[in-house]
């Protein structure tokens, strides 16, 4: 029997996930840490905390599964999208990666687009510089912390640095490559253009490989931390996104993917490259064989709901501890006792930011028409649909753009409650279907090991193959009739509030 590898290094932890050639979970292993906010709107990682992580699952994963390490025939890697880890000449972190859901570069945004030129951009890369982006923190550390920028030898993408400590190679793939806005994603290669106008040296940047190539192998020093055997393959792999596409079956056009995690996404592959021309929509490139995809995506979609946990749910932690019940499962009961639409409450989900698609940094989140009406599930549900409309904004433009959608899969964490899949059926308007893999971009990952080292064959057979649908839910028509009044007024409130928002992060100097 082959085994594969597949690691997902996420943003509130890694997972490590072994699958056998039939596509099933030997064992999996997640190792969390945490997110640093050292001012308001930043977000930060420390790249030891990755390695360690990485190491401890693999470690782990090959203790529960008792698979020899010999039979592991490769590895993929999956990751946050976007992070800029700074290596020195000798390879060392120069400070902690600055993350995708990270707020801080509003000027350097507008630094990128006056140096480029915003049509220029459009036409080299695809999509314009947007806070979260890597090109633009690079800038900023160039601006900010200058000494440091000063030793930068090598500016490589989070999943890459991992890559680096397990094979010694300095490599990217295409999909994260593509979230740079160094990259020229309808060609596929870096975009020297853009690189001399930022003043950013080519040779910072690794090779690129497509996510499926072998670009490096396991090496004696790796072996010993992780306990794989020496010269195990190691394959491109690739953005969470790709990642948890493949990972679900989304590899041809038609197939759209719906995901409820940390961030949430829309992704529709795409056969040719398509770009939104006003970009409210990202244009990256897929993990499959020269296909790429429109995505919307929105920063705080799990992470709303999280912080509404740790917040403002304290009682409903402890009764969950103690009835060994999760938290989310008690969250969501309560919000279903409310009605559609929660009795006229909104909220607008924009905690850190917003990238798709109002472009803007400086929106905050906000409930709006609270009154003594209104309970915990009345806010619950507010959040659950509040996150689910702000998806509805990015279907309707890939909607108004032609994309196709003969099918809409649901993945990820919000995908688990029986609740939320019902309100995204109903606020979109379709049928959802849910995958029966939930391991999520470590699925893809290995699956992308698996096409590059052989074990498997093509994209759309493989994973017809290995990964069935498990149900399907239909939305309610009178709710969806319902929900369409509402969205009305949802997409009224950003807008309004817009203003507010930009002068209020000047006067708190956020
Ligand atoms: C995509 C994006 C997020 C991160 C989350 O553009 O920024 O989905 O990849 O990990």
């Amino acid at each position: 029997m082959s085994y594969l590898l597949g690691i997902d290094i996420g943003t509130s932890g890694t997972k490590t996930l072994l699958i056998d050639e039939n596509g099933k979970t030997r064992a999996s292993k997640t190792v969390e840490y945490p997110l640093l906010t050292p001012h308001p709107g930043w977000a930060e990682q420390r790249p030891e905390d990755w390695w360690r992580a990485t190491c401890e699952g693999i470690a782990a994963v090959l203790r529960k599964s008792r698979v020899k390490p010999d039979e592991i025939k490769g590895v993929g890697l999956s990751g946050q999208m976007h992070g800029s880890v700074f290596l020195d000449e000798k390879g060392k972190v120069i400070r902690p990666a600055i993350l995708w859901c990270d707020g801080r570069t509003a000027a350097e945004c507008d630094e990128i687009m006056a140096a480029v030129g915003p049509q220029r951009m459009h036409e080299l890369v695809s999509n314009p510089a947007l806070a979260g982006f890597t090109a633009p923190k690079v800038v900023w550390l160039r601006n900010h912390e200058p000494e440091k920028f000063a030793k930068v030898r090598q500016v490589l993408l989070p999943k890459d640095y991992i890559r680096y400590r397990l094979t010694g190679e300095y490599a990217a793939e295409v999909s994260d490559a593509a979230g740079t806005v160094m990259f020229d994603v309808k060609n596929r290669r870096w975009s020297d253009e853009v690189l001399e106008a930022l003043r950013i040296p080519r040779e910072w940047l690794p090779k690129v490989y497509e996510s499926y190539e072998v670009c490096g192998h396991v090496t004696a020093a790796a072996a010993r931390a992780t306990g794989l055997a020496q010269g195990t393959p190691c394959v491109g792999g690739g953005a969470d996104n790709t990642c948890g596409a493949v990972g679900s079956g989304i590899v041809v056009e038609g197939r759209v993917m719906t995901s409820l995690g940390t961030s949430g996404v829309v992704f529709a592959p795409t056969d040719t490259p398509q770009v939104d021309p006003q970009e409210r929509l990202h244009t990256f490139c897929h993990s499959t064989r020269r296909q790429w995809y429109l995505m919307g995506c929105m920063l705080s979609a799990g992470m709303s709901l999280q912080w509404y946990r740790n917040q403002l749910a304290e009682v409903e932690r402890a009764a969950a501890k103690k009835r060994k019940a999760d938290v989310y499962d008690l969250l969501m009961k309560q919000a279903a006792e409310t009605p559609p639409g929660a009795e006229g409450l909104f909220f607008l989900p924009y905690l850190m930011g917003e990238r798709s698609p109002h472009k803007d940094p400086f929106a905050r989140g906000a409930f709006i028409g609270l009154s003594f009406r209104h309970t915990k599930g009345h806010l619950i549900r507010a959040i659950v649909e509040g996150v689910t409309f702000a998806l509805r904004d990015s279907l309707e433009i890939m909607k108004g753009l032609g994309a196709k959608m003969e099918q809409v899969r649901l993945i990820a964490g919000g995908a688990k409650s029986p609740f939320w899949r019902q309100v995204v059926a109903d606020i979109f308007g379709l049928q959802i279907a849910i995958p029966a893999n939930t391991e999520g971009p470590a699925m893809g990952a290995a699956i992308l090991a698996g096409i590059g080292t052989g074990v498997f064959g093509d994209f759309l057979e493989t994973t017809e193959r290995i990964l069935p649908v498990a149900s399907y839910v239909d939305p309610d028509a009178r709710r969806h009739e319902q929900y369409n009044e509402i969205y009305s007024h949802f997409v009224g409130l950003y807008p309004a509030l817009k203003g507010h928002f930009g002068e209020m992060g000047k006067v708190l100097k956020l």
